[in-house]
């Protein structure tokens, strides 16, 4: 078993689609650790995604993550990282299979609808970006 880290992003919860991509986490297989409902501030947002500074996008990212309230979720399940992209899907949803989150529920490579961790290194940074120690027991 290992963990992951998700975000719903503020397109799909404004769609109100936290219910079907919760839906698709369950069916997965995922167990749900910890889930809670934020507005982020610009602040935490530059720092999430610090990594990304300097990119074109990082700009228009920061104000789309900051629009309006968000779901953070830490997932757990085997393979945890690779399976929650997998039923993500592409990050571009031009280019994401069918019945993938970002098929279903994403509109361009920037409203994405959900974001999940790269790595069992970055899950790790980033669960503990958003979650106390104490709300993943
Ligand atoms: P996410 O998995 O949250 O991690 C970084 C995000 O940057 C990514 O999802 C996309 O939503 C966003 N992103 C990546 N490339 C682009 C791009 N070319 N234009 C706009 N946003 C992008």
């Amino acid at each position: 078993m290992n963990r992951t880290f998700a975000i719903i992003k503020p397109d799909a919860v404004a769609a109100g689609n936290i219910g079907g991509i919760v839906n698709l986490i369950e069916k997965n297989g995922f167990k749900i650790i910890a889930m809670r409902m934020q507005h982020l501030t610009r602040k935490e947002a530059e720092g999430f995604y610090a990594v990304h500074k300097g990119k074109g996008f990082y700009d228009e990212l920061v104000v789309f993550m900051t629009e309006s309230p968000v779901v953070l979720l830490a997932l757990e399940r085997e393979d945890a990282v690779a399976k929650w992209r997998e039923v993500m899907g592409a990050t571009n949803p031009a280019n994401a299979a069918a019945g993938t989150v970002r098929k279903l529920y994403a509109s361009s490579i920037g409203r994405n609808a959900a974001h999940g961790s790269d790595s069992d290194e970055n899950a790790a940074i980033e669960l503990a970006y958003f979650f106390r120690t104490s709300e993943l027991n």
